[in-house]
């Protein structure tokens, strides 16, 4: 069984086994982040640490999950043999996204039942971004560029997480980012060197995907209630309008490659600041869609609902398994 756990029981850093007050454990974990060290799964930590963890973790799981759908949509239009493998491979690395973060949010003690239960109930957060559909093949290579090069500028910070299980998670989950994002701009300057109608689909896409992208990075700093809290916790390292800035200076110059028009007529370079100046977003629109009432909120939790309904069978034969073997192991034993 796949597990983001390192440390097993009797294993637990001297530094935090040794402690047994609530005072003296809370003070050794502050002493854990001063120095920027690790938390491993069987160290003591706050409750709101945990909580936090659990929630980020699997909204990011959940995230990854859903996540699969806009592009899977696409798996049996794409345009060749080549195309299709790219795309399968990438959606199934984003299945495995969901996997490895749902093992860290076990290492945790959350019940992965739990969790899934809580999505399907539209009691958790995703993604707002997979909630719009994806109309043309175009659609599939902005995902690609946009949304998983927004996804890497916030996901590589968390490699140097707090929480070991997470930051291991996010080191390889970056490195298939990486992939997604190039073959998504691959697919994209294949597009543009081709034919009028196909230029013109890349700028349609581009024009329906960069507000919501942009929007992938959350609530500006000021309103982001959480966010102090987890950057002194080490769990956030970059606020999210830095973030931001940093993804829409490196996207600037890649859209001047691909040679598409970013659709924001207020970006422009900024040389006091350094950093290309961008219009307001439409922050109403990202709560509507967080909260429920997006393109496609109701047919992504419908088809995630479908799609574990239709696999109770694999459950149940796995479980079954499972118990036949420990049957016949108890019996070796008693023999
Ligand atoms: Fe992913
Ligand atoms: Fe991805």
């Amino acid at each position: 069984m796949y597990t983001q756990s390192l440390d097993l029981p009797g294993q637990t850093p001297a530094a935090l086994a040794s402690v047994d007050t609530p005072d003296k454990r809370q003070a050794a974990f502050d002493a854990r982040m001063a120095e920027d060290a690790k938390i491993e799964p069987m160290d003591w930590m706050p409750d709101a640490y945990r909580k936090t963890l659990v929630r980020q973790i699997s909204q990011h799981a959940h995230s990854e999950i859903i996540g699969m759908q806009p592009e899977g949509n696409w798996i049996s239009r794409a345009p060749s043999l080549k195309r299709k493998a790219i795309l399968l491979a990438k959606v199934q690395d984003e299945g495995g996204h969901g996997l490895y973060l749902y093992s860290a949010a076990e290492t945790l003690n959350a019940s992965r039942d739990d969790l899934v239960d809580a999505l399907h109930a539209g009691r958790a957060k995703y993604s707002s971004i997979f909630n719009y559909p994806t109309l043309t093949w175009a659609d599939v290579g902005v995902i690609g560029w946009l949304v998983d090069g927004a996804a890497i500028m916030n996901q590589i910070p968390l490699c140097r997480c707090s929480y070991g299980p997470y930051a291991r998670a996010m080191i390889r989950i970056c490195k298939e980012e990486s992939f997604h994002q190039r073959q998504g701009f691959d697919a994209l300057l294949a597009m543009m060197r081709g034919t009028q109608a196909q230029r013109d689909m890349v700028q349609d896409a581009v024009n329906r995907w960069w507000f919501p992208v942009l929007m992938m990075f959350g609530p500006p700093d000021a309103a982001s209630t959480n966010s102090a809290q987890t950057m002194a916790w080490g769990i956030k390292r970059i606020s999210n309008d830095d973030l931001r800035q940093k993804f829409v200076d490196a996207t600037v110059e890649q859209a001047k490659v691909l040679g598409v028009t970013l659709p924001d007529p207020g970006l422009v370079w900024n040389a006091e600041r350094g950093h290309y100046d961008y219009s307001p977003l439409d922050w109403d629109e990202f709560w509507r869609v967080i909260n429920g009432d997006g393109p496609c909120n109701r047919e992504r939790l419908a088809t995630r609902v479908k799609a574990h309904e239709d696999g109770a069978w694999v459950r149940d034969a796995a479980l079954a398994h499972a118990r036949k073997r420990a049957r016949r192991d108890a019996s070796a034993k008693a023999a």
